[in-house]
């Protein structure tokens, strides 16, 4: 068990680039394993979640090579994995085991996915269910959560299938499956939430039609994917801990180099510009078929805003930390249509108002958001439910706190953000580990 004391008074300065993009990461490592030969893959995340994708991966057959720089994948083509030795674990990510269970639906050998106490707890049904309905035979505990199953089903079909949430982990998952099965799938969202999925396998030279008005994604089964070159930008999910820092603490100019920008993940930069932040984008080009750019973010004082709801798909990952931008803005701030939050690493709205409550914020949670009025924030001893972005969240409130925060088990910020304490440390941040 890992305790951060974050002390108040820090700043955040400086020029830097945090680690690559998780959901990039994930599906570089897949779709390299399936692909028809190599495939070299540079920013690669080497956090925790993503190194256990590409392991599960290596145990079905993929030959991967790291150096310093570069994730060498020898592809086994489509029809190449084999039966693992035993169980595939997942550790924290619903990324990787949601992703991996539409592709391994399809193949001849039976798998069992595991995860950790937290994944171990989080809904499958809604993979579970679309994936059975193309015919494959996919199982979770009693109560439709981890560990899944899966057992040889012979061919898939391809569906039309409205998504019940905005989950791009569930888009992604059909899409997978789709790839083995006879016909057109269609996958039609609610709203738009990130389409990496879409573009890298357009990279991988697999064609795919992109939504129209309504929302809908098509692909043909039966196709194959080649190797090619992949360069994996920074996580604007990881860049959101010092963007809002650089928000909130007094003479801060801090830019971030080299973030996928994608429109898809851009929530976070709409909302914190809607509060009054200074975010300026430089350096705006294509990274293959991802668009990246540096940000530049000086202090300025934030307003309490009403988030608009077509905005929480788009920035549903870095909600934690917009709700301590909220803490100490002007006035109120409200989200609602979030309610996926419940059902993340933790559930985030519960955790994020327990904390702020602890730290006196006048935070109430809602069934799908929360309402936070502005002000100060104390100090205390918080817990993060073993959640990563709840632990980085609350070691940046911390440039505002009046008191130091003590953050309970940080351990798990090495899933998404390996370097954060060190980087915060050499940035300007009081934060040590204990
Ligand atoms: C992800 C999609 C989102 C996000 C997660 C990564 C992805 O989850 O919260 O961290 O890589 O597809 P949902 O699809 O469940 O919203």
């Amino acid at each position: 068990m890992s305790i951060a004391i974050a002390e108040p008074g820090g700043s955040i300065q400086g020029s830097f680039t945090v680690p690559g993009d998780k959901s990039m990461s994930h599906r570089a490592a897949m779709f390299a394993s399936i692909a028809q030969g190599t495939t070299r893959i540079t920013g690669f995340l080497a956090g925790e979640d993503s190194l256990n994708t590409l392991s599960a991966f290596a145990s079905m057959g993929a030959k991967v090579v790291r150096d310093e720089n570069t994730l060498t994948v020898e592809g086994v083509g489509m029809r190449g994995l084999h039966a693992p030795p035993g169980d595939l674990y997942m550790g924290n990510a619903g990324t990787g085991m949601r992703l991996i269970a539409g592709l391994l639906s399809a193949q001849s050998f039976p798998t069992r996915l595991t995860g950790d106490e937290s994944l171990s707890r989080r809904p499958m049904g809604r993979i579970i269910n679309p994936l059975c309905s193309m015919g494959a035979k996919i199982s979770g505990d009693s109560d439709g959560c981890p560990p899944l199953s899966i057992e040889p089903a012979g061919a898939l079909k391809a569906i039309d299938y409205q998504l019940p949430m905005a989950s791009a982990q569930v888009k992604s998952c059909i899409l997978l499956a789709a790839l083995y099965a006879s016909g057109t799938t269609r996958v039609t969202e609610p709203a738009i939430t990130r389409d990496h999925t879409e573009r890298m396998l357009q990279t991988f030279g697999y064609s795919v039609a992109l939504p129209d008005e309504s929302g809908t994604v098509q692909i043909n089964g039966g196709g194959r994917l080649t190797g090619c070159n992949i360069d994996i930008p920074a996580d604007i999910s990881s860049a959101a801990f010092p963007m809002v820092a650089a928000c909130i603490s007094p003479g801060a100019d801090v830019t971030l180099t080299n973030v996928g920008v994608n429109p898809t993940r851009t929530g976070v930069i709409d909302i914190l510009r809607l509060m009054g932040a200074d975010i300026v984008l430089t350096n705006e080009r294509m990274s293959g078929a991802e668009p990246v750019a540096d940000i530049r973010v000086r202090h300025s004082p934030l307003n309490g805003v009403d988030i608009p709801e077509s905005l929480v798909p788009l920035a549903i990952d870095e909600l934690p930390v917009v709700f301590i931008a909220a803490a100490v803005a002007n006035g109120t701030t409200r989200v609602t249509g979030a309610e996926e939050l419940r059902v993340k690493e933790s559930d985030r709205i519960a955790a994020m108002a327990t904390g702020l409550q602890t730290l006196g914020v006048d935070a109430r949670p809602t069934p799908d958001g929360m309402v936070i009025v502005g002000g100060k924030i104390g100090g205390g001893t918080v817990d993060t439910f073993f959640d990563h972005r709840i632990a980085m969240s609350f070691c940046i409130a911390s440039l505002r706190a009046e008191l130091p925060i003590i953050v309970n088990d940080v351990q798990h910020v090495e899933t998404s953000f390996p370097g954060f304490f060190e980087l915060c440390q050499a940035q300007g941040l009081n934060v040590r580990i204990s």
